[in-house]
């Protein structure tokens, strides 16, 4: 399957997600790419890191910039799950990405900077559509807060509902330790000791694979 994990918008969790959702299908024993396509290379960065721990599911990562369209469709030929970082502005990498994924998650925080992003992401969402109209776009939230006195998810939630193409996904990732202290280790926060963050991760990665199409025949080539 290839997933899309991109926006418009910094520091919203894009890459935190990618690494998780990496992690958490390769301990499914999927066999997974992670595509970082954000010059930043924090993804690369992560899975080096993880490259000095053999004791964890390999999740082996590439960096790729410009148009993706081809290396990803390649790419898939060869992993049974692409999951992409394509950082966070408009870009080429977002835009031809868009057009060979499966299914785009887009991360956002519970504010209204990052509610207007999202406008945007909408409309290239739209575009990407006529070329790829399988394409299934979702937003959903991130860094959410742990006290439920503060309702800020709740209300983004009901703004999230508003989108032309972009349908909301049910999973919810909250703002927890846990995801930095993994990000700093090369791991997933399915490998540490917070169950709440596992279930997070494992929830989001349930609904991801739940949007997979039925392959055809071939099978991966290694
Ligand atoms: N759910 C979360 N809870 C706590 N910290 C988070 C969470 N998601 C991301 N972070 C932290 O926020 C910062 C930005 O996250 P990152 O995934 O790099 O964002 P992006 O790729 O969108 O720029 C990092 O320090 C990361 O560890
Ligand atoms: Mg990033």
């Amino acid at each position: 399957m290839i997933v899309l994990i991109g926006g418009e918008k910094g520091g919203c969790g894009k890459t935190t997600i990618a690494t998780n959702l990496a992690t958490c299908l390769a301990a499914a024993g999927r066999d997974v790419l992670l595509l970082d396509a954000d010059r930043q290379g924090t993804a690369a960065n992560w899975a080096s890191e993880r490259g000095e721990r053999p004791e964890l599911p390999a999740v082996q990562c590439v960096q790729r910039f410009g148009n993706l369209f081809q290396p990803i469709r390649d790419l898939a030929q060869r992993y049974q799950d692409v999951v992409i970082d394509a950082g966070g502005r408009d870009s080429e990498e977002l835009r031809t990405a868009m057009v060979a994924a499966d299914a785009m998650f887009s991360p956002l925080r519970a504010s209204q900077a990052d509610l207007w992003t999202a406008e945007h992401v909408d409309q290239l969402v739209g575009l990407a559509k006529s070329f790829n109209p399988a394409l299934r776009a979702f937003v959903f939230l991130t860094m959410a807060p742990t006290n439920p006195r503060i309702t800020e998810a709740a209300d983004a939630t009901e703004m999230l509902g508003e989108f032309q193409h972009l349908a909301v996904a049910t999973s919810v990732v909250r703002d927890r330790k846990a995801y930095r202290d993994a990000m700093c280790e090369g791991k997933g926060a399915i490998e540490l000791a917070d169950p709440k963050a596992a279930a997070e991760i494992h929830a989001l990665t349930a609904e991801v694979l739940s949007h997979e199409q039925v392959q055809s025949s071939e099978a991966p080539i290694h």
